[in-house]
């Protein structure tokens, strides 16, 4: 069917064609990481009288998964969980893949649906300004390659930056001193050989975590510096294996296996969410099975006393530390616990006094998660949301920020990122963002924002929620500013919530302004269906009811597949099932 198209934004043009006419709608992407191909994806398969350019500051695509290259990057859920749940792989070589190997299902899938044409590499947006006269915001951007600064506009704008790309050096005085190799997990250096040398890893992130068992064994010795004890898990939901040929064989050509798979492993995830919930039965269990675990791993007092956290499991990202306990008690491993009060010329000198030196420095710190944009976003009313963000970010929902219209961010604050597997946080989003697309294309709006009580009554009702959760506890945490600070990276709720809390757009929570009358979407008093002589015009004629439920359950129910599973129960670390007390009642807020 042709589609009529609105020439302009001008609402009197709507009046010459039917109901829902197409404007043209532009929108600017900025990152081709998997958000930003996701937005790319969905918008090329869904609608048509579209512009997109997504402006990225790498040579490559795939963001986290080009930028992380340190020894030992890899996944920390089950690879065949971390896909499009759309576009499962086949042969992913093992169960936990490497960065490498997830840099290149983001290629594929971008190849394979031709999405690199939308992509502009080495192009660092630096700056959003809202335009006056035309609506939308002027995007000020630098091509990295010849420094050049370039214009572009957009109706749309859509921040796929990532919440962990900004990568940061530790605030240690004197870093700048050390005349050694200094490298950051998140900004590798693959010529530098670490083998036979003694190597300093600061961190027990979850980046250093990978690192350590990965170096140890090739380098002379390794000292690694902690100053915050950390729970280490054993692996979420499966060990680690290499999946053999007859294996990846029978995913790829047995109708049903690969799908039944990665259903297990996905229900299995969306059960554990019991564990970030303080004074629960799997809480309790599992704190108590990972302390006897790290225990007899460490087998070490010192160690053990230090590296044990009081703080409940969870309250930090749980990251399974597979040979990580084990690497620390090792030869030519050395431990430091305590603060680096200064780095020297040949190394870093800790509040005991001595000075360590070592050969190469690695910096396993971690990013700016602090959600504050990195350029300027300016909004109609003047406010750059740098300063806006600047103490606290709170977002609506994860995806917008009040008096910002036209403005989507991709995992933005308060999102699930700290339970189970990104990408299925990430589809949500795109799908609700695309529904605001699609209402701003059909109907005559000029501006879209979450209206600011909206978003003041979401983050009273998340702190309240939080209290409850582990992640309330006093540990330092990048799921938050401070250690007691409210909790700014995390969704007050598992992700299965977050997905049914996203399905539907709620309107009430939103600001609109239109381009004139706001009536003006009804155009010429002809239907889409009337346009297209292809369709059934008598469409609704049937011979008995067969309408999508107009309830919320009852619609819930046919996409869940309600009664088709003989009974779902949670599960932890120790595989037993006694969650339903968990997952029933929930905090008590
Ligand atoms: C080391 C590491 C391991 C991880 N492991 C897991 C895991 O096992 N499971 C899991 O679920 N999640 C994991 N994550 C989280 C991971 O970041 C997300 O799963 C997902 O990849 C995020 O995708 P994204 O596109 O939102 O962000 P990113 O992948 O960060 O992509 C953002 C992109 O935006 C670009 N960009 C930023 N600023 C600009 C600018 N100003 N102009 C132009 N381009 C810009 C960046 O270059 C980047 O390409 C991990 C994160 C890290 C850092
Ligand atoms: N797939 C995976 O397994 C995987 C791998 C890597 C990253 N990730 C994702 O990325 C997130 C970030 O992980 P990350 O490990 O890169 O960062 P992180 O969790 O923030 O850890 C940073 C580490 O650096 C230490 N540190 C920072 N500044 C320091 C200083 N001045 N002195 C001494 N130590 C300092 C921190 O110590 P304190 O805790 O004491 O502050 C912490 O141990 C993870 O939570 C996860 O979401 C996932």
């Amino acid at each position: 069917m042709a589609d009529f198209i609105v020439p302009s934004t001008d609402a009197g043009c709507r009046l010459q064609g039917p109901i829902h006419s197409k404007r043209h709608v532009r929108v600017i992407c900025i990152g081709a990481g998997a958000s930003g191909l996701l937005l790319a994806y969905k918008l090329q398969r869904y609608f048509s009288n579209f512009s997109l350019t997504v402006y990225e500051k790498n040579p490559e695509v795939s963001g986290t998964w080009w930028e992380n290259r340190y020894p030992g990057c890899a996944c920390d859920v089950p690879s065949h969980n971390y896909t499009w749940s759309f576009e499962p792989k086949l042969d992913w070589s093992a169960v936990y893949a490497s960065s490498r190997e997830i840099f290149q299902y983001f290629n594929d899938f971008a190849r394979k649906y031709a999405l690199h044409k939308y992509v502009k590499v080495q192009r660092q947006v630096i700056g959003a300004y809202w335009n006056h006269q035309k609506g939308g915001y002027n995007v000020t951007i630098k091509d990295l390659q010849s420094s050049q600064e370039i214009s572009d506009h957009c109706d749309v704008l859509i921040n796929a930056s990532g919440v962990l790309n900004n990568w940061r050096w530790p605030a240690i005085p004197d870093l700048d001193k050390y005349k050694g190799t200094l490298l950051h997990t998140a900004n590798w250096d693959d010529n530098v050989n670490l083998a036979g040398r003694h190597v300093g890893l600061i961190g027990n992130g979850s980046s250093g975590i990978q690192v350590l068992p990965t170096i140890q064994p090739k380098v002379d010795k390794v000292t690694t510096f902690i100053r915050e004890p950390t729970w280490v898990s054993p692996v979420q939901g499966l060990e680690q294996h290499v999946f053999s040929d007859q294996e990846r064989f029978e995913f790829a050509t047995k109708p049903g296996v690969l799908l039944e798979y990665r259903r297990n492993v996905e229900r299995s995830l969306n059960g554990l969410f019991g564990i970030f919930l303080k004074g629960t039965t799997t809480n309790n269990e599992t704190e108590a099975y990972m302390k006897s675990q790290m225990q007899e791993k460490l087998h070490n007092p010192y160690l053990e006393e230090h590296l044990i956290p009081s703080w409940h499991v969870g309250c930090r990202r749980l990251t399974p530390g597979v040979g990580y306990l084990e690497a620390l008690g090792k030869e030519n491993v050395e431990v430091v616990y305590g603060e680096i009060t200064r780095i020297t010329e040949r190394g870093c000198v800790c509040d005991n006094g001595n000075e360590y030196p070592v050969d190469i420095l690695i910096c396993a710190t971690g990013f700016d998660t602090s959600f504050k944009p990195r350029f300027p976003i300016v909004a109609p009313n003047g406010k750059n949301l740098q300063d806006v963000w600047k103490e606290e970010a709170q977002s609506y929902l994860g995806v917008a920020a009040a008096e910002f219209p036209n403005y989507l961010i991709f995992l933005g604050p308060n999102c699930p990122i700290g339970n189970g597997p990104v990408l299925s946080a990430i589809e949500c989003q795109a799908d609700y963002m695309l529904k605001l697309i699609d209402r701003f294309q059909t109907h005559n709006i000029s501006q879209f924002s979450p209206k600011k009580e909206a978003i003041a009554d979401f983050i009273a009702h998340k702190d309240q929620f939080m209290q409850n959760t582990v992640w309330n506890d006093p540990c330092r945490s990048w799921y938050k500013g401070r250690p007691d600070g409210p909790v700014t990276a995390l969704w007050p709720g598992s992700t299965l919530h977050y997905i049914e809390a996203m399905m539907e757009v709620r309107m009430d929570d939103w600001e609109v302004k239109y381009n004139g009358n706001r009536f003006a979407w009804l155009g010429n008093g002809r239907s889409q269906t009337e346009l297209d002589p292809t369709a059934d015009w008598a469409f609704y004629i049937r011979e008995k009811d067969d309408d999508e439920p107009l309830s919320r359950g009852r619609k819930l129910q046919i996409i869940n597949r309600s009664g088709t599973m003989s009974r779902n129960v949670g599960t932890n670390f120790i595989g037993k099932s006694d969650a339903e007390e968990d997952q029933s009642i929930g905090p008590r807020i």
